[in-house]
C-alpha cells in the first residue's frame, strides 16, 4: 500500500503551477462526446477520475485522441450518436463522473450500467436517480448505491425542481437529462454550487438561462464543438494555499489558477482567519468558457480562529480537510457546522479527519455536522490513515510544516484520482516528503 513519509518542518516558497481543473475536464469531455464536430481540450486534467470519464466515453463510441497528455481532441458524436457500451462503465473513485453520467445517459436509447471502486460504491446516488426519475428516465439503484442500471429509450420531459442539498453533481446531471428532454426544465439551487457546466454549456453554445437561484434550460438544443482552455484546478492550489500561510516567509506563488467565485470560498475563509493571500487577475480560461483565471500570492500569515458562515460551505465544500489543517494552526477556536455533505465525500471526511487530528493531538470535537478545532499548538508526529481520500491525504501532508516529528500517511495511492505529480510538486516547493510503496 502506497504510503508518505513526511518530515517535520521546513519552509516552502518559490512559484507553481497545479494540474488541470477536475470539474471542468470532466465537463469538457462529456459536452465534446455529444457536440456536434470537434473539440479540442488545452490543459486537460490527465488524472485517473478524469481518465474513467474519457475511457466511459470511447467505449460509448466517442471518438478521442491525445496528441500529448494535457491536450485531448474529441470528434464529437452529435445528437443521437453515442452507441451502448459492451460492458459496464467504471468511474473508478469518480463521484462527478458517476451522477453527470447518469443525467447524459438517462435519455439515450440503449441501457448502461455504471459502477465504481469500493468508495464510490458505496456513495449515494439517489440524489440524482430521484429527480432524473421524474423526468422519465428508468434508473435502478442498489439501496440507494451503485451499479445504476440506466435503462434506454425513455422519452424524458422538462420538470421544475427544487434540488434539496446545493449540488453541482446533481445540478449537472438534471442539465444534461435536460438537453435531451421536451420542453424547459427549471432547477432551484437552496444555495449556489459550482457553475462550470452552465458556464460551458454557454462555451457550447447552448442557452442556460439564470434568473435568481434558478437555472433554465430549453430541451433539444444542439451543442457546437469548441476549444476549451482548463485552469489549474483551485482545490489542487488549495493544499499550498494553507502550505504558503503555515511557512512561507518569502512568499509562494501559484500560476494560472481558476478563481470561479463558486470555488474559491476557502480564499475568503483564509483571509478571515487573517491569511496574506494576494489575487491577481488574469482574464477568463478558454474565452468562451468564460472561467476566471488568477496568479495567488501567500505569504506566511499568524492565523486567528473563526467561525465559518455557514453560506460558504459549499463554495469551501472539496477544501475542509486542508482548511481543518489551517484551523490546527491557528490561534483559538474554530467551529464549522452545516457540512453534513462532507460525510458522503470519497470517504467520511469530517470521521477521517477527526480521527488523524486526534493521531496528531490537536484538540477537535467531531460534531454530526462539522468539526470544533482549537488551534495553535502545532502538530506532533504519527501514522495517519487517509482511508483512500485523496484530499484527506494530502490535508496531512501539509499539516507535517508545523508538526514536531514525522508523519506518515497511509493508503495514498487515490491522491493520482485529482492530482497528479503532487510529491514532486510538493518536495519541489519545499515540503520534506517521500513517497514509499
Ligand atoms: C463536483 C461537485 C461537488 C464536489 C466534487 C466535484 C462537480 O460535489 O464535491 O468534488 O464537479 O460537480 P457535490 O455536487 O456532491 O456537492
Amino acid at each position: 500500500m502506497k504510503r508518505y513519509l513526511l518530515e517535520p518542518g521546513r519552509a516552502v516558497g518559490g512559484t507553481l503551477g497545479v494540474p488541470g481543473d477536475k470539474s471542468i475536464s470532466h465537463r469538457a469531455l462529456m459536452l465534446g462526446g455529444i457536440a456536434h464536430g470537434s473539440t479540442e481540450i488545452e490543459g486537460f486534467l490527465a488524472s485517473e477520475d478524469c481518465l474513467a470519464t474519457l475511457t466511459a466515453l470511447k467505449s460509448l463510441g466517442v471518438r478521442i485522441a491525445r496528441p500529448t497528455p494535457h491536450q485531448v481532441r474529441i470528434q464529437g458524436a452529435g445528437a443521437g450518436g453515442l452507441r451502448g457500451a459492451s460492458a459496464p462503465l467504471d468511474m473508478g473513485n469518480a463521484g462527478t463522473a458517476m451522477r453527470l453520467f447518469m443525467g447524459l445517459l438517462a435519455g439515450q436509447p440503449f441501457d448502461s450500467t455504471l459502477i465504481g471502486d469500493a468508495s464510490l460504491m458505496r456513495r449515494p446516488m439517489e440524489r440524482a436517480a430521484i429527480p432524473l426519475r421524474s423526468m422519465g428516465a428508468r434508473i435502478t439503484t442498489h439501496e440507494g448505491r451503485p451499479p445504476v442500471e440506466i435503462k434506454g429509450g425513455s422519452r424524458l420531459h422538462a420538470i421544475d425542481y427544487e434540488l434539496p442539498v446545493a449540488s453541482a453533481q446533481v445540478k449537472s446531471a438534471i442539465l444534461l437529462a435536460a438537453l435531451a428532454s421536451e420542453g424547459c426544465t427549471r432547477i432551484v439551487e437552496p444555495a449556489p454550487s459550482r457553475d462550470h457546466s452552465e458556464r460551458m454549456l454557454g462555451a457550447f453554445g447552448v442557452e442556460v438561462l439564470r434568473e435568481g437561484s434558478a437555472i433554465a434550460l430549453e430541451g433539444g438544443q444542439t451543442l457546437e464543438g469548441t476549444r476549451i482552455e482548463v485552469p489549474g484546478d483551485f482545490s489542487s492550489a488549495a493544499f499550498f494555499l494553507v502550505a504558503g500561510c503555515l511557512a512561507a516567509e518569502r512568499g509562494l506563488t501559484l500560476t494560472n489558477v481558476g478563481v470561479n467565485p463558486t470555488r474559491t470560498g476557502l480564499l475568503e475563509l483564509l483571509q478571515q482567519m487573517g491569511a496574506d493571500i494576494r489575487v491577481q487577475r488574469r482574464g477568463a480560461a478558454g474565452r468562451a468558457a468564460a472561467e476566471p483565471v488568477a496568479d495567488l500570492e501567500v505569504h506566511a500569515s499568524a492565523l486567528k480562529g473563526i467561525k465559518v458562515p455557514e453560506s460558504l460551505v459549499p463554495l469551501a465544500i472539496d477544501e475542509f480537510p486542508v482548511f481543518f489543517i489551517a484551523a490546527a494552526c491557528a490561534q483559538g477556536e474554530t467551529l464549522v457546522r452545516g457540512a453534513l455533505e462532507l460525510r458522503v465525500k470519497e470517504s467520511d471526511r469530517l470521521a477521517a479527519m477527526a480521527a488523524g487530528l486526534a493521531r496528531l493531538d490537536v484538540e477537535h470535537e467531531l460534531l454530526p455536522d462539522g468539526l470544533w478545532i482549537r488551534g495553535g499548538s502545532g502538530f506532533g508526529g504519527g501514522s495517519i490513515d487517509s482511508l483512500g481520500d485523496h484530499r484527506v491525504a494530502m490535508a496531512f501532508a501539509i499539516a507535517s510544516l508545523k508538526a514536531r516529528a514525522a508523519i506518515e500517511v497511509r493508503d495514498v495511492a487515490n491522491v493520482a484520482t485529482s492530482f497528479p505529480g503532487f510529491v514532486e510538486i510538493a518536495r519541489q516547493v519545499g515540503l520534506n516528503i517521500t513517497e514509499l510503496g
